[in-house]
């Protein structure tokens, strides 16, 4: 993931494809605190790794639990068998409310009943999101909860230290109205102490969110434990109830997760050739509430066929239909209707949605606050939200709330009609659930290429492009052309091949065609940082220096330059790219809206270069490094085919006397102004 404080997503044409889902957030946290509590040892399976997930995970382990990461990628958890290891600790939780909640009624139960005391904390955001509720059952059943800040919020101190008998006979009342979470915490919980007695929850006022007790009530029993329940109002643990590691256990993908890509299929005119959008991991078969996303989505016209563990969806009726729907059993994914709603032939109201204000933000503020950036009329009540989709749609720069499921949702307002492009703010938020959510994304949509924007650094060599170009593209989240590296690819190629690249030999046409042919076969695979030719690691090859001039030498070749333009072409992808070279603004990349043209003496490059070396404890002259640097200059600029200039329009930026953060800048400036969100 990059360290952006935005993302610019292009103008969307088209969508189709194959995604394959992260694990459910909701099962994988419920799974970890349930096999953690467990005698014996848990195999989790497709356990989601995000933000909230890792919180708990660290929680866990300070509570003496033993985790393994199997080389399958398989996390085997060690049960504590409802026994802690540990008797005190403080527990950070981040914004992870299915860690929060479920950890104070097991460690509340377990400092009574054995005599401990945990302090349990968040960021200032999880400090506003009530837990006093779950709070005053506790303290009914004689459990020592102190409020260490406002009362009934987190950060929270439970237990004394001291053993306390707990009052287990009555029934234990819970207010069910404001997040279900304070009953599955509970749910989870209890069981540790219900090897004598039955144990009875009432549930006080209406229960939201039901959906998520089922997949509280499904994953307890397959740890050994079989609530009864009388609707949805009593919810009762047996005597002798208790955890028992199912051995191994798969966690499905994220329903609410899926919803994007569903209301994705929706939204989007399918890619030709490609049968509409295919989710994997999550299907009709799911426990989760969110998957009756699908009757929503239905109801707007999306077409959604699925098997256990798989949907397809198409484009059915276009604009969608505007729907008025009770959200109550969807909480999570309704957003993602919100969104969907703006390409309606009419006005959405979802409706019984009050628990959005108490989520990660208050997420009907929020929703309203973002879809009026597109010119839509929004109307918003405590506990419902009006949208009329815009008659001309604007475009504006979306914050995210620190909330994964804002930056996600309006990443889909990029099929807009007016083919403008979308800001999402602080786009690494999306890694409380779905790190790889945009990639994801980005696989699966097409763009105009004409709509994907790229920036070209084009310089002489040692300029410092490499390392500016890498810096701007991590810095945009765009993708990465060193096309330097393909020529130095194919002198490596060469020599592999047992092709001769001296000067002379090059003159021969025959020889030009043969280099070629195998510059237009290169077999080069890069993952990250690193570049496989024909399955070899070569990075390190590709940097010496000698590479370097033979990569001088056959640039020069038309055939090989002509070979490789397809291959440079291709890196024009979503969301964007930067790409650097020589030629990438005058030939490669002529409509690049931004040029930037390296300038720096050769003195100063050759100076560069010869720290660089030295650093890496390469032996190095400085005298004979300034007059390879002048000789390749030369080469460079005065062949024929594409020789190194700066194209008409680049920008030139002399950074002899600046460093790289200050070029960085520099660059980052130049691009804000070409685009549409210059004034935000
Ligand atoms: O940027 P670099 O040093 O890795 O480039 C190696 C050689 O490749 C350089 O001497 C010139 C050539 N080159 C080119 O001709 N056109 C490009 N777009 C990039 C590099």
């Amino acid at each position: 993931m990059f360290s952006i404080d935005h993302l610019d997503i292009p103008p969307l044409a088209t969508a189709g494809g194959t995604v394959q889902l992260p694990g459910s957030k909701s099962i994988s946290n419920r799974v970890l605190l349930l096999a953690a509590l467990s005698v014996g040892h848990t195999d989790i399976v497709d356990l989601l790794d995000s933000d909230d997930t890792q919180v708990m995970l660290t929680a866990l382990a300070q509570l003496g639990c033993q985790i393994e990461k199997r080389p399958d990628g398989v996390l085997r958890v060690e049960g504590l068998g409802g026994q802690l290891r540990v008797s005190e600790g403080q527990l950070f939780l981040g914004n992870a409310g299915t860690a929060m909640r479920p950890l104070t009624a097991a460690l509340a139960l377990l400092a009574a009943r054995d005599g401990g005391c945990f302090e349990l904390s968040g960021i200032a955001r999880m400090h506003e999101r009530p837990i006093g509720d779950l709070v005053d059952a506790l303290r009914q059943l004689g459990c020592a909860v102190q409020c260490l800040g406002t009362e009934g919020y987190p950060p929270l101190r439970l237990g004394t230290g001291q053993p306390v008998p707990l009052s287990l006979g009555a029934p234990i009342r819970v207010r069910g109205d404001v997040s279900s979470q304070f009953l599955t915490a509970l749910l989870l919980a209890l069981p540790l102490v219900s090897e004598q007695q039955a144990i009875t929850i009432d549930v006080v006022g209406e229960l939201i969110s039901r959906p998520y007790i089922e997949i509280t009530l499904n994953l307890l029993e397959r740890f050994g434990v079989r609530v009864q329940r009388e609707g949805w109002q009593r919810f009762t643990i047996p005597a002798g109830s208790r955890y028992t590691s199912p051995g191994r256990i798969p966690v499905e993908g994220d329903a609410s997760s899926a919803s994007y890509f569903i209301a994705l299929g929706a939204i989007a005119p399918p890619t030709p050739s490609l049968e509409g959008i295919t989710i994997e991991g999550v299907g009709l078969a799911s426990i989760q509430g969110d998957i009756r996303f699908v009757e929503a989505a239905r109801l707007m016209g999306a077409e959604i066929t699925g098997e256990a563990n798989r949907l397809h969806i198409r484009r059915g009726a276009w604009p969608l239909k505007a729907i008025d729907l009770d959200c109550n059993h969807i909480p999570d994914a309704a957003m993602t209707l919100a969104v969907m709603a703006l390409y309606a032939d009419g006005t959405t109201t979802l409706r019984n949605i009050a628990s959005w204000r108490v989520k990660e933000t208050d997420r009907i503020q929020a929703m309203a606050a973002e879809c009026r950036k597109f010119g839509a009329t929004v109307e918003e009540g405590a506990d419902f939200i009006r949208i009329t989709p815009p008659t001309h749609w604007t475009t504006g720069s979306i914050h995210t709330y620190d909330d994964h499921r804002v930056a996600m949702c309006f990443s889909l307002a990029a099929f807009n009609a007016a083919g403008l492009p979308v800001r999402i703010e602080d786009p690494k938020c999306v890694g409380k659930t779905f790190p790889d959510y945009f990639e994801t994304l980005f696989d699966v949509c097409r763009a105009d290429p004409a709509h994907i924007p790229v920036i070209c650094v084009d310089g002489p060599t040692a300029s410092g492009k490499g390392t500016l170009s890498a810096e701007v593209a991590n810095r945009l989240g765009y993708h990465l052309l060193d096309s330097g590296a393909l020529y130095r690819l194919v002198g490596l190629a060469a020599g592999k091949a047992g092709l001769s690249t001296t000067l002379e030999d090059l003159q021969d046409p025959e020889q030009a065609q043969r280099l070629g042919d195998v510059a237009a076969g290169l077999q080069v695979r890069f993952t990250g940082s690193h570049i496989l030719l024909e399955g070899v690691d070569v990075t390190d090859a590709l940097r010496s220096e000698i590479a370097g001039m033979a990569a001088s030498r056959v640039s020069a070749v038309p055939q090989v330059r002509e070979a490789l333009l397809g291959l440079q072409h291709s890196f024009r992808q979503l969301p964007g790219l930067v790409a650097d070279g020589r030629d990438m603004g005058t030939v490669i990349f002529p409509d690049a809206p931004l040029k930037v043209f390296l300038t720096a003496s050769a003195r100063q490059r050759a100076e560069r270069r010869y720290k660089q070396l030295i650093s890496k404890g390469i032996a190095a002259n400085i005298d004979n490094l300034l007059a390879d640097l002048e000789m390749r200059d030369l080469r460079d600029s005065s062949r024929t085919h594409a020789p190194l200039k700066p194209a008409e329009d680049a920008l030139q930026l002399d950074n002899s006397q600046l460093n790289v953060e200050q070029s960085m800048t520099q660059v980052l400036n130049w691009w804000q102004e070409k685009t549409v969100f210059s004034g935000s």
